[in-house]
């Protein structure tokens, strides 16, 4: 029996297991202090009403020998399918349902995924980027460069035609920086992978917090995306689903590429093939909850609760304003990412700032080394603790000037 050696490439811990290691550590030596968690971008509000009744209806349905069902299509039910390609519809985009695959969440797709791409290719991630990305292409011992995102270019790297990639990681609004490609910056990167028949992997996680026509929102608003890209979406951050797990990748029927053979291969059939195979579908209740939210009354409610983090954002964003911390993100995303203060590093202001004010953010060296001296806020907590972590913050900055 032989192991994956490539496990041994990895990091010894999962970025938000190691700042959770910590912070389980520091409470546990101070259980009189009131730690407020900003790091990890995990939802605080309750889901929405309508959602919350879709799946109390799908659980009394479960109870009942006329209405119970067992094993689901595994691509999805067709009434889930069927709302986001409406969903996509308003937005003037074309998708078709059986082009929509339900998952339990963005995270494991995009790592998934990695299932149908030969070991050779090349990968291009963005410097910081969602460890996920890297993680996962590393356990598969693929090779991986980076594009440098810095704030020289406002953290959105735009294709070097000189550098060659097979897949191109994009995400978009970006996590860990915040920033978000306009459609037409986007469109040089759907050239990019048509000129070099590479794949895009679009991550639109946080899609539902684009000012409306600032930024794009899916990649399949570029003409020409469908013959190379695949977007991946997560109810996680639109709805709350954090804890529930319901998500949706979507792979044009147009995406194919030339076997070893030369034989024209689609990319959504391999996928499809992958996932009946591997992949038993998300529960029903669950799927019903995630129909609840794109009918009217679930956007609107859902709506709300992402006003309330943009709200969030920018008390955060204000605070960083009176203080001159220069930053990024908090516009177009839930997160906010700036230079950590008295030149420390990222690990080094991780603990500082749980051992002086006990606000928990996430370092950015976790997310590359060009996050070594940034830091990511997130706007997901409560208004109580954004505001009381911000009065601490400003305390803490006030004291060490
Ligand atoms: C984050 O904090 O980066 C996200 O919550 C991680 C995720 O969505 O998996």
């Amino acid at each position: 029996m032989k192991l994956n050696e490539n496990y041994r490439n990895l990091k010894q811990n999962y970025l938000f297991a190691e700042t959770a290691h910590r912070t389980a550590a520091y409470i546990e030596a101070h259980p009189d202090q009131s730690v407020i968690r900003l790091g990890i971008g995990d939802v605080t509000l309750p889901l929405a009403q309508s959602v919350v009744r879709a799946m109390q209806e799908a659980a009394a349905e479960m109870g009942d020998a006329a209405t119970f069902r067992g094993y689901g299509p595994e691509q999805g039910y067709g009434f889930l399918r069927e709302a986001i390609r409406d969903y996509y519809a308003t937005r003037g985009i074309r998708i078709d349902a059986d082009e929509v695959f339900i998952t339990d969440g963005a995270k494991s797709d995009t790592g998934n995924i990695t299932d149908l791409f030969a070991k050779d290719n090349v990968i291009l991630v963005p410097d910081p980027v969602y460890p996920v990305y890297v993680d996962t292409n590393t356990m598969d011992g693929r090779q991986i460069i980076y594009a440098d995102a810095s704030k020289e270019n406002g953290f959105l790297p735009m294709p070097d035609p000189q550098v060659k990639a097979d897949i191109i990681y994009i995400c978009s609004p970006n996590n860990p920086t915040g920033a978000a490609y306009t459609k037409e910056q986007l469109e040089a990167w759907v050239a990019y992978a048509r000129e070099n028949h590479a794949l895009l992997l679009f991550d639109a996680a946080y899609e539902c917090f684009v000012e409306e026509g600032k930024a794009a929102r899916s990649i399949f608003e570029v003409e020409g995306a469908r013959e190379c890209a695949i977007e991946f979406c997560s109810l996680s951050k639109t709805a709350g689903f954090t804890g529930t797990r319901c998500g949706y990748t979507i792979v044009p029927k147009e995406l194919c590429f030339a076997g070893a053979d030369g034989e024209m291969l689609s990319v959504r059939q391999m996928w499809l093939r992958r996932q009946t195979t591997k992949f038993n579908g998300v529960s029903y209740i669950i799927q019903r909850g995630a129909a609840a939210v794109f009918t009217e009354e679930g956007m609107a409610e859902c709506r709300r609760n992402i006003e309330y983090y943009k709200e969030n954002a920018k008390v955060i964003a204000g605070t960083f304003d009176r203080l001159g911390v220069s930053y990024f993100g908090g516009i177009h995303s839930p997160y906010i990412w700036f230079e950590c203060p008295f030149g420390m590093e990222s690990w080094e202001f991780f603990d500082y700032m749980l051992e002086k004010i006990q606000v928990v953010g996430t370092p950015g060296a976790g997310f590359g080394a060009n996050g070594t001296h940034y830091f990511r806020l997130t706007s997901f907590g409560s208004r109580e603790n954004t505001v009381a972590a911000m009065a601490r913050f400003e305390k803490m900055m006030a004291e060490k000037r």
